[in-house]
Parts: C-alpha cells; sequence; structure tokens
C-alpha cells in the first residue's frame, strides 16, 4: 500500500447511520437499481484503483478482472470492519485502510483511477476531498463518480436546501442533498468531463436524493 501520512482515522464516527447502512443499503441497492449503477461505474476500470469512502464495500464484488489493486479508504469504523469483511470476499485484491478523504492517507500520482460513490455528499469539505483525489491520480488517470446531487426543479431545489441546513444530515451521516458535485469536479482542475443524469429509482414520486450523476473525468 502506498502510504503517506496518516489522517485522523477516527474523524468520521456515525454508528446508527453505519448500522443502519450496513445492514439496509445491499436490498435498498437490489430494489432501486443501484447495483446496475455499480456494475457500470465500475467497469471501464483498470490497473491500480482508490474507492474513497468505500462504506461496507457494496461496490467490491462488482470490479472487473482488469483491476490489478483496489486501496479502500474507510473513516466510519463500524463501516470500516464490514468493508474487510467484503473484501475478503472480493475477487480482485482489496485492501481496507482508515482516512478521510480530506486527507487521503496515500501517495501522490500512485493510482491509475479513483471512484467515489455516494460520497462526495457526505464529506465535510468536498473541495479539499477532489484536490486529494486529483493529487493521488497519475497524469492521465480518471475519475469515476456515481453521486446524488442538486435537482434540476426549483421547488425540489429549494427542499433539498431546506433539509440540508436541518434534519437531514443529522439523520443520514452527514449527507447533503444539494450539493453541485459536477461544478466541483470541474473546479477542481479535471477535465474530460462526461456523465449521464439518471433518477432513482426511475420510476415513483421523486425524492430529494433521485437527481443523480455517473459519469467520468480526467486528471490532466
Ligand atoms: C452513503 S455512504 C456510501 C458508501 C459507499 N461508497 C457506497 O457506495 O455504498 C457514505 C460514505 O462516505 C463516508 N464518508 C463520510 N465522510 C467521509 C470523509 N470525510 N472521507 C471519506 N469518507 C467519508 C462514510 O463513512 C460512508 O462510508
Amino acid at each position: 500500500m502506498a502510504a503517506r501520512r496518516r489522517s485522523a482515522p477516527e474523524a468520521v464516527h456515525h454508528p446508527v447511520f453505519a448500522r443502519y447502512y450496513a445492514r439496509f443499503a445491499p436490498a435498498v441497492d437490489e430494489r432501486a437499481g443501484i447495483g446496475a449503477h455499480r456494475t457500470e461505474l465500475l467497469a471501464p476500470l483498470s490497473g491500480r484503483v482508490v474507492e474513497v469512502g468505500a462504506g461496507s464495500g457494496l461496490n467490491f464484488g462488482r470490479y472487473p478482472d482488469a483491476v490489478r489493486e483496489v486501496v479502500a479508504v474507510e473513516p466510519e469504523p463500524l463501516l470500516r470492519r464490514a468493508a474487510r469483511d467484503a473484501a475478503a470476499r472480493a475477487a480482485v485484491p482489496v485492501s481496507v485502510v482508515p482516512g478521510v478523504a480530506e486527507e487521503l492517507p496515500l501517495d501522490s500520482g500512485a493510482f491509475d483511477a479513483a471512484v467515489v460513490s455516494l460520497v462526495l455528499c457526505s464529506v465535510r469539505d468536498p473541495d479539499r476531498a477532489l484536490a486529494e483525489i486529483r493529487r493521488v491520480l497519475r497524469p492521465g488517470g480518471r475519475l469515476c463518480f456515481y453521486e446524488h446531487v442538486r435537482a434540476g426543479g426549483t421547488a425540489m431545489a429549494l427542499t433539498q436546501r431546506t433539509l440540508d441546513r436541518t434534519v437531514w444530515p443529522h439523520l443520514f451521516g452527514g449527507c447533503h442533498t444539494a450539493r453541485d458535485t459536477v461544478a466541483a469536479i470541474g473546479a477542481a482542475g479535471f477535465t474530460e468531463v462526461s456523465l449521464r443524469r439518471l433518477r432513482v429509482p426511475e420510476g415513483g414520486v421523486p425524492t430529494p436524493v433521485s437527481a443523480h450523476v455517473l459519469g467520468s473525468a480526467r486528471r490532466p
């Protein structure tokens, strides 16, 4: 592993959310079609990959054979334990390490690709996290992202902003619904941003976390 420096490993501690996520996220993935989106996100990857905010490791079983190694960074202790169990079952080699996105404990330029799924909504400082992801990618390396984002409609965007200022982050492990993650990726200096916008789940009444983007961008 390309260890560089240690960030405070227990800086993210959401025991109730973590228990809930580890237990129920697999079923939600299945029902909402998220599993298929994860497979699409990871399919183009190869070489050495860093996954930031890996949670309980729901992506691990979906990495293609062309991936040589995954270093998965997860700061929440309970989720990190679940991720280590998932890593032991994965077909590709996965090591799970403590750390936060804003200060990745990894060497610069060490990875061919980086993965974030449903993480940039939850980090404390998305701009710092993206700067760190950029740092650990080699020139030409790709960031693959699957994130829920700010909604297009005015009423839903207002609802999102209200929720972000009140209950939502407290209920869902620091999650924010109104972040403009695509703009943040561009502002962090990534280029060749390509993405498609999705509604998750596809049918039914939209929720504050229905607007998703799935795509990739390049470190120049
Ligand atoms: C909704 S979960 C998503 C987990 C996983 N990526 C997935 O796709 O299932 C959000 C994750 O972000 C992690 N997280 C929160 N703050 C973080 C930070 N500052 N740095 C890295 N990960 C963070 C949480 O611990 C949690 O694992």
